[in-house]
């Protein structure tokens, strides 16, 4: 478990009983609008296939659910992927899967916690991700924690019928703010 007793989330492993939980996200068309990915609808099958994998042991992976510290309810799930142990930086994914716990403070205090367990457990020093350019919340969110601004993937992605810029955005150790 990853957690303080200063934040609203704690982070824990995932696990096969989180499944109804990431089925019912994978199938929310609403979710999809504001993620890079494209909405594809998932069967039962597939999810348990996908979570399977999921929760496997790796070493360039660590996908953690984010339950509210109040009541313990798995609110959403925060992926480090593709951790590079040479350059010491890996890809954050973040998602508050319910509509009701957006907006709620949660995933700022998610990512203060994965910065610590980043850069003080793991030892990386650069996370870096990719959101829409118009996913205004998921921009503010990132800058409020430290992230900047690296670069715009014009017309990255097709998505609701248009082509979408993509920002990258990465945080550095050393200029974090904490
Ligand atoms: C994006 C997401 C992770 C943010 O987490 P959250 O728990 O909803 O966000 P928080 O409550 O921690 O912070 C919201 C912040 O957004 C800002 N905000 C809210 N509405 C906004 C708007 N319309 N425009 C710009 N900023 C806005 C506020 O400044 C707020 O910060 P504050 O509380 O300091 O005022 C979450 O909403 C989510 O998972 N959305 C769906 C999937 C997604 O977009 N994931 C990101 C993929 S890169």
């Amino acid at each position: 478990m990853i957690g303080n007793s200063q934040e609203t989330v704690y982070l824990r492993a995932l696990n096969m009983s989180d499944l109804e939980r990431t089925l019912q996200w994978h199938n929310d068309p609403e979710l999809y609008k504001t993620l890079g990915g494209t909405f594809r609808p998932v069967s039962r099958s597939t999810e348990e296939e996908w979570l399977r994998n999921v929760i496997s042991a790796s070493p360039r992976n660590v996908n953690l659910a984010i339950c509210a510290r109040d009541g313990d309810e798995h609110i959403g799930n925060l992926y480090l992927r593709d951790i590079d142990w040479v350059s010491r930086r890996c890809e954050l994914h973040l998602l508050i899967g319910a509509k009701k716990h957006q907006s709620r403070g949660f995933g700022k205090s998610a990512i203060r916690l994965i910065k610590d367990y980043a850069f003080g457990e793991l030892g990386l020093r650069r996370l870096y991700l990719e959101v829409l350019a118009d996913n205004a919340v998921a921009v503010q969110v990132y800058e409020k924690c430290g992230f900047q601004k690296e670069g715009c993937l014009r017309s990255h992605v097709f998505k609701a019928g248009t082509f979408k810029d993509v920002l990258l955005m990465g945080l550095v150790a050393e200029t974090n703010p904490q």
